[in-house]
């Protein structure tokens, strides 16, 4: 019975990973192939997304600052829609996902879906590579298949979460980025710099960039908005790109210092 799609928002490759373990799960369960769709480059957002009844949908974010991606949360309003079943899943690095399962529940329920499970899971912060080293990890990705089976499970049976079962409010504030000392920081219109000695030009950190911002001709010119998934720096094989805002760095010493210990994951169904 149904089609299973996973739908992902993936910049550094975490949301992909899980919500593609998780779609594969539930369509084996349901006895069909899985369909995926990326919508992290900017392209993929210039069409709609619109599901049926016989269709269950995996819907994969990242959290950033305890939210919703800003710059994403109106494509998710007015391009994804259905009126079959949705599985919110967002991915947080350590710290907490706070408000961002709560937020993309309401979007997906204001959009016509039935709602079966919902899941926050842990990954590695892109951010630093000190945060959930290498989550997720085998044993997360095994919990993820068992939390898609029951997902797919409950949604042939029809029984569905409200609002109320999910923890965090979806209108709340963004978090605040803290410093060591605990005061906010602000690192806003950081873009990433890019050391000039070491780029060969390869033209792969304009490709991998969400926003489509980074000048192909000029790799270190931020030519549009930066949302710093860090995608344009992970990606970059010379290893010439980094963020040296100092408000960036401060932000990130706080994290290894106050957010080391493992996360749990959150499965809710
Ligand atoms: C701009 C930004 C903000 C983030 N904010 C949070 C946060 O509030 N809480 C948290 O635990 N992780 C946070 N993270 C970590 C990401 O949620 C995590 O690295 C996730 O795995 C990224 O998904 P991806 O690998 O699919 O890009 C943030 C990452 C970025 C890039
Ligand atoms: S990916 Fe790295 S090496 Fe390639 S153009 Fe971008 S900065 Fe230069
Ligand atoms: S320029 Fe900013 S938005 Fe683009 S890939 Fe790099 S960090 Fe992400």
């Amino acid at each position: 019975m149904g089609r299973v799609t996973g739908l992902y928002f993936s910049p550094c490759g975490n949301v992909e990973r899980i919500v593609r373990t998780m779609a594969a799960a539930a369509a084996e369960r349901l006895g069909t192939e899985p369909k995926f769709a990326d919508f992290t480059r900017p392209m993929a957002r210039k069409k709609d997304y619109r599901f049926g009844t016989e269709d269950l949908v995996f819907v994969g974010l990242p959290v950033y600052a305890g939210r919703v991606p800003n710059k994403i949360a109106p494509f998710i309003a007015a391009g994804l829609s259905g009126s079959g079943g949705a599985v919110p899943v967002v991915c947080f690095g350590n710290r907490s996902f706070d408000n961002a399962l709560a937020e993309l529940f309401s979007l997906l329920h204001q959009n016509g879906f039935a709602i079966p499970a919902a899941a926050a899971v842990v990954g590695q912060h892109a951010f630093t590579a000190a945060l959930a080293t290498g989550r997720p990890t085998a044993e997360d990705l095994n919990a993820a298949r068992a939390f898609a089976v029951r997902a797919a499970e409950k949604w042939t049976e029809g029984a569905w979460l409200s609002q109320g079962d999910i923890p965090g409010q979806p209108d709340a504030p963004y978090y605040r980025p803290l410093g060591p000392d605990g005061e906010p920081v602000d690192f806003l219109r950081a873009t990433p710099a890019v050391d000039y000695g070491l780029c060969n030009h390869c033209g792969t950190c304009a490709s991998a960039c969400p926003m489509g911002s980074i000048d192909r001709d000029d790799p270190g010119k931020t030519v549009g908005v930066c949302i710093k998934c860090q995608a344009c720096v992970v990606k970059c094989r010379r290893g010439a790109r980094s963020f040296t805002d100092r408000a960036f760095l401060s932000h990130r010493a706080m994290l290894e210092r106050d957010y080391a210990r493992p996360a749990e994951n959150v499965f809710i169904v």
